[in-house]
């Protein structure tokens, strides 16, 4: 072994390149000790360069210019850490053709262009890591290549947003409408100033395409993820799920039916015993049902700067032990070795429970003739609850069905909301009875 030390490059030094940096520097005795040799930083490029982070940075040579860290031959792994498509992606073949190893947490960019990125790095004979792309610091993707690799997996849930999972956990303790907590949040430093691609979904569905590759071997077109977020839930809506004895979670769920992929992002209603149901707060938790194993569940920190630095540091350390016994690539950075293309099932041909709120104006027949649209459509109801909890002209009416096709489902609801009886769009839940960790 003739390494006498790993050198990385971290390009862009926000939280997460903040985290990782003061890792490598903090525990730096452990991780030479775990690896062999020390793993140190060369050098670091961000559009400022100027402001203090509170790192130490003798010996380190920073810079405005990317390109400068990539083509250093000194340094053995490039860091990205910018985020967003471009320039990242750019940084990365670039690195990738000067034959240095990745590590990034960019999932955007993986979630859209990671195929070209995979083949990329193996046509290059170099690796690229990126736990930290999915639910920080919980080592997920590690497990579904490595740890759970013998199973044929079945499905996951996970809660892959914290920003999403913290205002949904305001609003059932407290019972306050999405909007306030949603400020709050902000205000607080839990959600982004600009948090669209949180409540809408879209952050939650770029993990999801990167946990469905690892899970199945197949890549998922994007576009592909059926995608829907948080900001119709309503405390009503909370208030009669916990009353039924579940709790809403927005999840991402990806399952293999009948050689079919299923990988849907949307608000699920589980319950509540579940333990997935029990992660509250920013919390993220995935839970991943294998033939072997059964039910397990990953849960910790999805945010901040150690936990996603955790990850980070963490591949950066399994690609320097790759490098000290000459064999990047062992493990497949897709998971699978020889990979499928698999069909991903439409959404219209899902099935699930639904939890239906509809909005009755409150006279006789209306039930029979809402129960009548749905039982023609195949849709079998379990439950009802109908209380005088009034809002305006209308009373709410919850039905819970028995498992329905989607496409049912929504035949029936379009027929259902343009009933003279019903006032306004009908709210629907997805809900999950499945095996669960
Ligand atoms: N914005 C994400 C979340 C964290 O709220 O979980 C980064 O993936």
């Amino acid at each position: 072994m003739s390494t006498k030390a790993v050198h990385i490059g971290v390009i862009g030094l926000g939280t997460v390149g903040t985290g990782t940096v003061r890792i490598l520097q903090e525990n730096a005795d452990t991780i030479r000790r775990r690896v062999g040799v020390p793993v140190l930083i060369k050098a670091m490029a961000d559009l400022d360069t100027k402001k203090d982070r509170g790192l130490q940075l003798s010996g380190i040579s920073l810079t405005t210019d990317a390109h400068e860290v990539i083509k250093d031959p000194a340094i053995d792994i490039v860091v990205e850490l910018i985020g967003g498509y471009r320039p990242a992606k750019e940084f990365i073949l670039e690195a990738f053709k000067h034959k240095k190893h990745v590590v990034t947490a960019n999932k955007a960019l993986l979630a859209v262009h990671g195929e070209e990125l995979y083949i990329a790095a193996e046509s290059a004979g170099v690796s690229i890591g990126f736990e930290a792309a999915v639910a920080g610091g919980i080592p997920i993707l590690r497990s579904l290549r490595d740890g759970l690799a013998a199973n044929d997996i079945a499905s996951i849930f996970g809660i892959v947003n914290g920003t999403c999972n913290y205002i949904l956990t305001m609003m059932t303790s407290e019972g306050r409408q999405f909007e306030e907590v949603i400020s709050e949040a902000q205000a607080r430093g839990y959600a982004e100033a600009d948090p669209t691609f949180d409540i809408d979904g879209v952050d939650s569905a770029h993990k999801l395409a990167i946990l469905t590759m690892l899970a199945f071997g197949t890549p998922v077109p994007f576009d592909d993820i059926y995608t829907e977020g948080i900001s119709r839930i309503t405390p009503l809506d909370i208030d009669f799920a916990g009353e039924l004895g579940y709790k809403i979670k927005l999840l991402a769920i990806t399952k293999m039916v009948d050689g079919e992929v299923e990988a849907r992002v949307h608000p699920t209603m589980l319950p509540a015993s579940y333990p997935i149901a029990t992660v509250d707060g920013v919390y993220n938790a995935l839970s991943v049902v294998g033939d072997a194993v059964g039910s397990t569940l990953f849960s910790g920190r999805g945010v901040g700067d150690m936990p996603t630095g955790s990850a980070v540091v963490g591949d950066i350390m399994d690609i320097s032990r790759d490098i000290l016994a000459g064999c990047a690539g062992r493990i497949p950075v897709t998971a699978f070795r020889e990979r499928a293309v698999l069909p991903v099932r439409k959404m219209d041909d899902i099935t699930s429970c639904y939890y239906l709120r509809f909005s009755a104006i409150d006279k006789p027949g209306v039930m029979s003739r809402i129960s009548g649209v749905l039982g023609k459509n195949n849709i079998s109801i379990s439950s009802v609850i109908q209380k005088d909890r009034r809002v305006a002209e209308a009373v709410p009416v919850v039905m819970m069905t028995h498992e329905a096709v989607e496409r049912d489902v929504r035949t029936a609801l379009a027929e259902i909301d343009k009933l003279d009886c019903v006032a306004g769009s009908t709210m629907v839940i997805r809900v999950e009875e499945g095996k669960q960790g």
